[in-house]
């Protein structure tokens, strides 16, 4: 079970480093055009500085931004030149039957892949027979089609580990702070989330008067 940041912002993939409980970042190409325009290159190696700056070896994912056949794999090998000093670098590919080549390309190559936006079990089941380390789905977005993204998470991963497929499932788009237990209860290996959730994630209006309780008491006592 583990938390993967769902950003490119460097102040809170900061912030999440120095609480210890990052286990990944995950980036594509919209979260990456929320930040200040500026050179991608640069940016990605800025976030990499980063992850060495506070000790981590995690994963992170950089997806491929053309749905055109050799401008991904140009791409694809790009990134590898650019960041293959960082071991634990993986490309994001779109789960689709020309993408499924550059899978298999790559990871022939043992190059390491996320394959992102899988909507279904099908999608998710062939982007791991083609070899993807990570299978990506997309909660909210799969809710928003009226399916039931608990069920598919459930049964992919039931599928995954019945027939012990290293493939892990990464859980993204989530929405809600309820969406996270959700995807971890139906056996997502990982859920990736936005920093803004943090915060929340381990907030409870019990534990702040709990402690202002205590301090106020203490405090009384000393006095
Ligand atoms: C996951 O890897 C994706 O970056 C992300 O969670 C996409 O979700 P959204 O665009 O629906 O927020």
């Amino acid at each position: 079970m583990k938390i993967f940041v769902d950003s490119a912002n460097l102040r809170d993939i900061e912030d999440a480093l120095q609480r210890g409980f990052p286990k990944g970042i995950t980036t594509n190409p919209a979260i990456l055009a929320k930040e200040p325009k500026g050179d991608f290159v640069l940016h990605i190696r800025r976030i990499i500085d980063l992850v060495r700056k506070y000790d981590y070896d995690i994963p992170l994912s950089i997806e491929v931004f053309s749905t055109e056949e050799d401008e991904m794999i140009r791409q694809a090998e790009s990134f590898v030149e650019e960041f293959g000093d960082y071991p634990n670098l993986y490309i994001k590919v779109p789960i689709g039957w020309n993408e499924l080549k550059l899978i298999h390309r790559l990871r022939s190559s043992d190059i390491k892949i996320n394959c992102t936006c899988c909507m279904s079990v099908n999608q998710a089941l062939m982007a791991a027979h083609a070899g993807a380390n990570f299978v990506s789905l997309f909660y909210n977005r799969i809710r928003d089609l009226g399916h039931d993204a608990f069920a598919i998470v459930k049964e992919t991963c039931d599928i995954l580990r019945l027939h012990n497929d290293p493939a892990e499932v990464i859980v993204g788009s989530i929405r809600h702070i309820v969406d996270i237990n959700e995807a971890f209860r139906a056996g997502a290996h990982i859920v990736t989330i936005q920093p803004k959730f943090f915060p929340q994630y381990c907030s409870h209006p019990q534990t702040d008067a709990a402690v202002d309780e205590f301090c106020t008491k203490f405090k009384d006592w000393l006095s």
